[in-house]
């Protein structure tokens, strides 16, 4: 009895850490995101969900390309806060394209990314097929 007390406890401790913003990022992943980009990243690009796997990191070498990664709506409209958007994106870019991001890529702060939540893009697929084209010539296919 006295054990399963302690347990509940420690389930209620976690989820309040949880509720005050000390979420992991895998678990704000699959709450907030996964329902469109899967648990792998891989998306449906057959309805215009991109596969981030194997992608997203190449985005940190074009131009915008790394506002874009927090600018695009599913990121910056989402209910979560500054601080924990930037910790899940970047434990996205480790968990879905580590391999792409190039070295020495500094990590994402609460303060980028406030930043460039209040500053919405105006033509989100303009913007992506401009990002696309830079990385197509720098030799880099994404779909
Ligand atoms: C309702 C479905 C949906 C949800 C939920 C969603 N997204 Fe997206 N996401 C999309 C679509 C569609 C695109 C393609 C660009 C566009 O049209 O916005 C996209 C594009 C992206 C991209 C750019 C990838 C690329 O190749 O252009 C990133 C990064 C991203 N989403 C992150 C997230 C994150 C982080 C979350 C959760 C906080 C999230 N998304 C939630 C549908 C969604």
């Amino acid at each position: 009895m006295k054990r399963s007390i302690v347990a509940l406890l420690a389930t209620l401790a976690a989820t309040q850490a949880f509720a005050a913003g000390g979420g992991s990022p895998k678990v704000n992943y699959m709450l907030h995101c996964s329902g469109c980009h899967g648990p792998a990243g891989a998306g449906n690009p057959e309805v215009g969900i991109p596969d981030m796997r194997g992608a997203i990191g190449h985005f940190l070498k074009a131009k915008h390309g790394r506002e874009f990664l927090i600018q695009v709506p599913g990121t910056s409209q989402t209910s979560m806060n500054d601080a924990e958007v930037a910790v899940m994106m970047n434990w996205m870019l480790q968990q879905f394209s580590a391999a792409e991001v190039p070295a020495g890529t500094p990590p994402y702060t609460e303060q980028e990314v406030r930043q460039l939540r209040a500053n919405r893009l105006a033509d989100v697929p303009g913007r992506r097929a401009a990002i696309i084209g830079e990385l197509k010539a720098q030799g880099i296919s994404i779909e």
